[in-house]
């Protein structure tokens, strides 16, 4: 049964730019499905991999994008979804989006939201193995870490690429990426 709106918890899905965007959409309506109201934002580079127009009607509703960053009047919206979201889930995450929150950089939607104070943040990345393994993507896990963000981390396996490539760096399936949501927001209640 549906909860009601004030007892939903809030999930901002946050899409990079990476080949397994195209399964932020099921994750979306997953999350959906489990009750949560989900908000969702994406970074330009995550429309080279899925249209706005697929991830908006995942949403149920618009996505935040640079653009609606700079257009939106009235509010700061990085500053509003920080403070709206029980937790910011990045899926997929970006070696490059790891880089850029473990140096502390606010330069796009995305990155200013985890900046600005999100109270939860879980990872989901997804990435050719060498990446995953690279001692910077390494340093930037460990950072974000010790900060407490949460990881859900890669599989082994065939990529979103359809190669398979020994070691990890696949996105995990939708299903534990629900299970690690939900894990995180019973850590925060
Ligand atoms: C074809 C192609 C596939 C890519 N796949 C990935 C990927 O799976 N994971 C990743 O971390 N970066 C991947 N990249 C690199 C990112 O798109 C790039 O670092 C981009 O700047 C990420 O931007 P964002 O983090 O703002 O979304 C890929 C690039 C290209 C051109």
């Amino acid at each position: 049964m549906e909860k009601p709106e004030n007892e939903k918890t809030k999930v901002l899905v946050c899409v990079t730019g990476g080949v397994a965007a195209y399964k932020s959409p099921g994750i979306i309506r997953r999350l959906r499905e489990a009750s949560h109201e989900v908000r969702v934002a994406a970074t330009a580079a995550a429309f080279r991999f899925i249209p706005e127009e697929t991830l908006s009607i995942a949403a149920g509703g618009k996505v935040h994008t640079d653009d609606t960053w700079w257009k939106e009047s009235g509010r700061v919206e990085h500053v509003s979804l920080a403070r709206w979201a029980d937790l910011v889930l990045i899926a997929p995450a970006t070696a490059d989006s790891m880089a850029r929150a473990a140096i502390g950089l606010g330069d796009d939607l995305v990155s200013a939201t985890i900046l600005a104070g999100a109270k939860r943040v879980l990872w989901a990345p997804a990435m050719n193995p060498e990446m995953w393994a690279n001692p910077a993507t390494r340093r930037n896990v460990e950072t974000l870490k010790s900060w407490g963000h949460r990881f859900v981390d890669p599989a082994e396996g065939v990529m979103a690429s359809a190669e398979e490539l020994p070691g990890v760096g696949r996105l995990v399936e939708e299903g534990e990426i629900v299970a690690a949501v939900e894990e995180a927001l019973g850590a925060s209640r």
